[in-house]
């Protein structure tokens, strides 16, 4: 059934242009067009928060089981992400108490020495490239750390999330097929390595680490299988090893082109914790999540059919004004802030803690050490298609 109102338009938020500035495509889609299609891959994206949100709380409806569409260079569905509660529920009960604010709180003095030896290797030299020396290493070696894995693995891993995640960037000619190809290589790289920890814990069990955490775990009296450990592994490297880095740098790179902003954060230092949420919400680093209907619906007029794939637009939801009053403006004291940054509902990330104490930290450190920053003259950030990770932000401070 078609809705004479809906109007439908051409945005490939999936674009690295798009990417450096998506706030006003959004804004319009909010008003204008809550329910469009996408030049890429033509899949109706919903944009208002209500509707967001509303389909993130009903996975009966907007179902996450939809590997064999993602084609992320996986076997199997990803778990958690991938499948849907009641099974889905059960593993984050097992999961949720590794990631829980306790025990972040207990690997923070590691995280904030960490930051300081980071800005320790480029201080006096005046200018850094953020990315690779920063925002990289901070938030990948305590994610290592976390798992029980060997920080000399990190350059190996960095590598195949990018593989799988950004393989376009690492293309020559970056066709769909060459990039498919890429995905396949990095995921069987991953079901090796893991493969290969899982043998080793299974011959020196008792370990602190995650994969002797899960070999031990049962659900509903049972051991998980080795593909559960293998599927549960390959999610948390690519959500852990991503998406920190990918949001310290859109902070940064906002923070350094708004002085005023920046000055307000080192006057009050306090206000870090609402500036880490306010920009979470105006920047929505992971801007968008993919669901398959389970059933037939009607949106805004329109019947979506069952077996279709809808894109959740949680950036754009973040701008909506009938969810956040003057949504345009970046308010480091909003009272009410309860953006979709880390999804909604029973898929709600799962590394949030980890991800709120990384970032604070961060800031923290980063307008202590050097408070008077800017992006080097005649230079411009590059920020990645997807998930949105300023790839290049070469920033420079007077020396002291
Ligand atoms: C600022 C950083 C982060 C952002 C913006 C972010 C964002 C998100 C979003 C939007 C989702 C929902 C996906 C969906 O509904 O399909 C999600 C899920 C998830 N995130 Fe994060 N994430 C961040 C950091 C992390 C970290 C550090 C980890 C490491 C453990 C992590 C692990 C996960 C996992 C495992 C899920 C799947 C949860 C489930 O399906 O039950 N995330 N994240």
């Amino acid at each position: 059934m078609a809705n004479p109102d809906l109007e439908t338009r051409e945005v490939n938020v999936f674009s690295a242009e798009f990417s450096a500035c998506p706030q006003p495509v959004y804004r319009e889609l909010v008003a204008k067009c809550p329910f469009a299609k996408t030049a890429l891959i033509g899949t109706p994206i919903l944009s208002r928060y209500e509707d967001v949100l509303w389909a993130l709380r009903h996975p009966e409806i907007f179902s996450s089981e939809m590997e064999m569409h993602m084609a992320l260079g996986t076997e199997r569905p990803m778990i958690p992400q991938q499948i849907d509660p009641p099974a889905q529920t059960k593993f984050r009960k097992i999961l949720d108490p590794r990631f829980s604010k306790k025990r972040m709180a207990e690997i923070e003095p590691n995280v904030r020495r960490h930051a300081h030896e980071l800005i320790d290797a480029f201080q006096a030299r005046g200018e850094c490239e953020f990315d690779h020396e920063f925002a990289m290493p901070l938030p990948a070696t305590a994610f290592l750390a976390l798992m029980g894995l060997p920080q000399s693995e990190l350059p190996r891993f960095l590598k195949i999330k990018d593989m799988i995640i950004r393989p376009q960037t690492l293309l020559e000619h970056p066709t769909p097929e060459a990039a498919q190809a890429l995905r396949k290589d990095a995921g069987r790289q991953i079901y090796e390595y893991f493969g290969g920890v899982i043998d080793e814990r299974r011959k020196q069990p008792g370990g602190t680490d995650m994969v002797s955490y899960l070999l031990e775990t049962e659900i509903d009296g049972q051991r998980l299988t080795r593909e559960e450990i293998l599927d549960v592994s390959f999610l948390l490297i690519l959500a852990g090893l991503d998406t920190v880095t990918a949001t310290l740098g859109c902070n940064m790179a906002y923070l350094a082109a708004n002085p005023a902003q920046r000055r307000r954060l080192i006057e009050k230092p306090a206000l870090i914790p609402g500036a880490v949420e306010e920009l979470l919400r105006w920047e929505t680093p992971v801007t968008a999540v993919p669901r398959i209907l389970k059933q037939d619906v009607e949106i805004h007029g329109s019947l979506l059919k069952k077996g279709e794939m809808v894109t959740l637009l949680i950036g754009a939801s973040n701008v909506d004004d009938k969810e956040f009053r003057d949504p345009a403006l970046v308010d480091f004291e909003r009272e009410r802030n309860k953006h979709l940054a880390f999804g909604g509902g029973p898929h709600r990330c799962l590394g949030s803690h980890l991800a709120r104490m990384e970032l604070e930290v961060a800031l923290q450190v980063w307008h202590e050490r050097i408070p008077d920053y800017r992006v080097k003259p005649g230079e411009t950030p590059r920020y990645s298609p997807g998930i949105r990770e300023v790839q290049y932000l070469p920033l420079v401070w007077d020396r002291a």
